[in-house]
Formats: C-alpha cells, sequence, structure tokens
C-alpha cells in the first residue's frame, strides 16, 4: 500500500502503472475478482487486499484494466465506484450474479443489464429516487455483440436492483424471517408482469452513480436461481453460468477498450 492509497480499496495512483487504467472489472464477490485476474489479465498484479474488497491491475493486450471487488449491495457499492472514479476510472463493468423471474430465462444463462429499477437507499444520496439508473448504451451494445460472439446464451433486458437478498427479493421458505412486510408479498409477480427479469443488488446503484459521475457502467450478471420455481441457488450451473458471464465482460473489454 503506497502512501496515496485511498482510505477504503487500499491502492491509489502510485500502486499504479502507465498509462493509467480507465477500465475496472468490478464483482462482488472478491473470488470473482481474483478469477477475473488470474485468468483473463496478463501480468495480474495485487493491488490490496483490505476489508475484504480485492483489487487487481494486469493487461488485455497493450491495455491495463482493474480487477476489483464492490463489496456485496449498494452502499459498499457506491464507496467503491466513488474511490475508483477518485483514480481515474471512467468505465465499469459488474460482473455478477442473480436471479431471473421469467420462465424463459433460464439458470445458466447470462443477463446483460440495459436499465434497473433501482429500490436501493444509497442512491437516493447519489440523485432523487426518478433519476434514471441506465447503463451506458453503447457499452451495452458491446457487451451483447461479444456475447453473440461467444454463442453465450444471453438476453439484455431490465434488472431489479434492492438492497436485500432475502426480504427485498420476496424469499420467505429459505429465510430466518417468514413475515414478509405486505409491501414485499407479491412483487415478484408484479415485477415479471413489468417485464423485469431478474433481482440483484448492485447494478441499479452503478448505472445511478455512473451517470452522474460522467461514467459509462454496464453490467453482466450469471443466472444462478430461477424464482419461478424456487428461493436457492442452482449449485450445479453456478460456475459455468459465471465463467459465461466473466467471458462476456472480458470480450466486451477487449472490444470497449480498442474501439
Ligand atoms: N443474487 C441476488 O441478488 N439474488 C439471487 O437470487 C441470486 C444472486
Amino acid at each position: 500500500m503506497t502512501t496515496d492509497a485511498l482510505y477504503h480499496v487500499g491502492f491509489g495512483t502510485a500502486d499504479l502503472p502507465e498509462p493509467v487504467p480507465s477500465f475496472a472489472f468490478l464483482s462482488g464477490d472478491p473470488d470473482r475478482a481474483t478469477l477475473v485476474a488470474q485468468r483473463h489479465l496478463e501480468r495480474p498484479r495485487l493491488l490490496s487486499d483490505h476489508r475484504g474488497l480485492v483489487s487487481y491491475v494486469g493487461w488485455l493486450g497493450e491495455v491495463p484494466v482493474l480487477s476489483c471487488t464492490s463489496g456485496m449491495g449498494a452502499p459498499s457499492t457506491s464507496i467503491v465506484v466513488n474511490e475508483l472514479a477518485q483514480l481515474g476510472i471512467t468505465t465499469i463493468v459488474r460482473i455478477g450474479t442473480t436471479g431471473s423471474i421469467q420462465a424463459d430465462v433460464p439458470p445458466g444463462a447470462v443477463i446483460i443489464s440495459h436499465a434497473a429499477l433501482c429500490r436501493q437507499g444509497a442512491a437516493n444520496d447519489i440523485a432523487p429516487p426518478e433519476y434514471p439508473a441506465a447503463a451506458d448504451p453503447f457499452l451495452t451494445v458491446t457487451l451483447a455483440d461479444a456475447a453473440l460472439s461467444l454463442g453465450v446464451d444471453h438476453r439484455v433486458g431490465v434488472t431489479a436492483s434492492v438492497d436485500t437478498f432475502f426480504e427485498g427479493q420476496e424469499r420467505s421458505a429459505s429465510s430466518a424471517n417468514p413475515n414478509l412486510m405486505r409491501s414485499v408479498r407479491g412483487m415478484t409477480d408484479e415485477y415479471r408482469g413489468l417485464r423485469i427479469m431478474n433481482f440483484e443488488m448492485e447494478a441499479g446503484l452503478l448505472f445511478k452513480q455512473a451517470l452522474v459521475y460522467g461514467l459509462s457502467a454496464g453490467c453482466v450478471l450469471a443466472v444462478i436461481a430461477q424464482r419461478t420455481t424456487g428461493e436457492q441457488v442452482v449449485m450445479d450451473v453456478k460456475d459455468d453460468a459465471i465463467d459465461h458471464a466473466v467471458a462476456v465482460a472480458v470480450e466486451g473489454a477487449r472490444r470497449w477498450t480498442t474501439r
């Protein structure tokens, strides 16, 4: 850690190569940030492992990129995105996991979110609730083209981003709390009717924050639960789904950074 390290991510500009990276992959899970760096980047180097936020720098050909951890949920993501922006990052692609709420979007598929219904408290500190939670449209097309070229089963759609994995995603059978409030009961059906594809916990905040900060943001999600049939994560498709989402994000990054 150098003297200009930022407080939460634990690294600073003095840790970064020249040219300074402008692109970052952002994974909720530190193990996924490590997988991206070690499997897909050339010359990966650990920048920091601080508060559970693992960050790497590596290269896609001639282009330096970061692979960082957002942690779970909007508050942690907002801090990491803010510090990455301070360090010169202008494009962020979230690589996450998600639960599908549409019967025709199966576990194992990939969702590229072009917008989010953002029901996230932290986002209201950055912009009003009505502010659009939209991905960069050009980055989204680049990610979708990458998925197509890789033959990955993918959908482009609207995501519901919420603050809780259990109550906020209408889980009760697999939760310590079976007593869901009226305000969330029936929400999954309602969202299905609104053609929302899936639940997750970071994209909406990221999209709003990126728009306010003048960054480009995109989001690639591995479908690991199917909420039309149950609440649980489908463990036997999880690793493959994540591999596909990571492959799409990396191919998208190659195209975006060399366009
Ligand atoms: N992440 C979520 O937020 N929900 C799911 O169902 C799976 C992953």
